[in-house]
């Protein structure tokens, strides 16, 4: 049995009012080792969230998982009865939603969310050993635990930010989804919070999804990254591959188009063009019209899965070095 997830050829689509469907999320496969993180890059509207919400079963109509499968730690969640979605989310995969700060309740203290958690994952009826154990995550992610008793108003964006991560470390899963999880917060705090995360991790040997805008803090925390782009991955590559010698001209465009923290000062490139219409995919390769290393085949013929080492990535005309890093 293998430790981790795996996903293998997912495909979800988005069904329209007139009855047809947009395929959000395109025959995308990955994989995520015990202990491990994976960064999921791309430009807004890829299919990156659409992809989270699969590995927890969260769609809803309109989304429909239409093919594939998903592996937890050997166990496929694609046929989970409800029932037993109910006890795997949390316990064995948890996410931080995009504007996470606002998933808390209003009306209901910390303590009383925590104790909810608890409760409800048949860790303890104990209010006692609920506090016991939700000041010890409170204090992991550095808020100190009397500010159990406080409602979420009381405190800053950082803190009910931080305040979730802990909620969903609560019942130690094996798989923790971040999901743009700090986008609203200042670089310091952004920082911080991710530090300490990432701190979390080694301690109790989870795997991260980490999805973010942000190329260059993905750099920073994450073993491997994914590139999407329009529903499919594009490359897959180590975090340092990546950021020196991206294959794919997608992913260097991405790269490009992000100041870097370190280092002279670069001229930000960008990618021309606005993102595919996921209602009309291109015959051949679905950069094609962006892409400044497009030639003829690239609008005929999809490319296909081209290795390097471990390394991955689809593309006609990728980028070529003289000395690996
Ligand atoms: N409820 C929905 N109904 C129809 N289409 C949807 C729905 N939710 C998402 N989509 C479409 O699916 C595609 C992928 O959306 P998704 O939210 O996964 O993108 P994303 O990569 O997370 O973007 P962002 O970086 O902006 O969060 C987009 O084209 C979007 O328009
Ligand atoms: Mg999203």
């Amino acid at each position: 049995m293998g430790y981790g997830l795996e996903v293998k050829d997912l495909c979800v689509d988005y069904i329209t009012e007139n009855g047809g469907h947009i395929r959000a999320v395109d025959n995308v496969s990955f994989s995520i080792e015990e202990g491990k993180s994976l960064g999921l890059a791309g430009e807004s509207g890829c299919g990156k969230s659409t992809i989270a919400f699969s590995l927890m079963r969260l769609h809803k109509p309109p989304a429909l998982i239409s093919g594939g499968s998903i592996k937890m730690n050997g166990q496929e969640i694609l046929t989970m009865s409800e029932k037993e979605l109910q006890k795997f989310r949390w316990e064995q995969v948890s996410m931080v939603f995009q504007s996470a700060m606002n998933c808390l309740n209003p009306v209901v203290t910390l303590e009383k969310q925590f104790y909810e958690i608890f409760k409800y994952h048949g860790i303890t009826n104990s209010v006692k050993i609920a506090r016991e154990l939700s000041e010890e995550l409170l204090t992991i992610v550095g808020i100190p635990g009397e500010r159990l008793k406080d409602y979420p108003h009381q405190f800053s964006g950082g803190m009910r930010q931080r305040a979730v991560i802990a909620m969903a470390l609560a019942l130690k899963p094996s798989l923790l989804i971040l999901d743009e999880p700090t986008t609203a917060l200042d670089t310091v705090v952004q920082r911080d919070i991710l530090h300490r995360v990432y701190d979390l991790q080694k301690k109790f040997n989870f795997s991260i999804l980490f999805i973010t805008h942000d190329i260059s803090l993905m750099m920073e925390f994450c073993d491997t990254i994914a590139i999407m782009y329009a529903g499919k991955i594009v490359e897959q590559a180590s975090a340092k591959k990546i950021l020196y010698q991206p294959s794919h001209p997608y992913s260097y465009g991405l790269k490009k188009s992000f100041p870097s923290l370190q280092g002279k000062i670069e001229y930000m490139e960008g990618i021309p063009g606005s993102p595919l219409n996921l209602n009309c995919i291109p015959k051949g390769c679905r950069f094609q019209d962006r892409c400044f290393k497009s030639s003829e085949i690239c609008f005929s013929q999809e490319p296909e899965k081209a290795f390097n080492n471990k390394n991955f990535y689809y593309c006609h005309n990728p980028l070529i070095y003289e000395n690996e890093v």
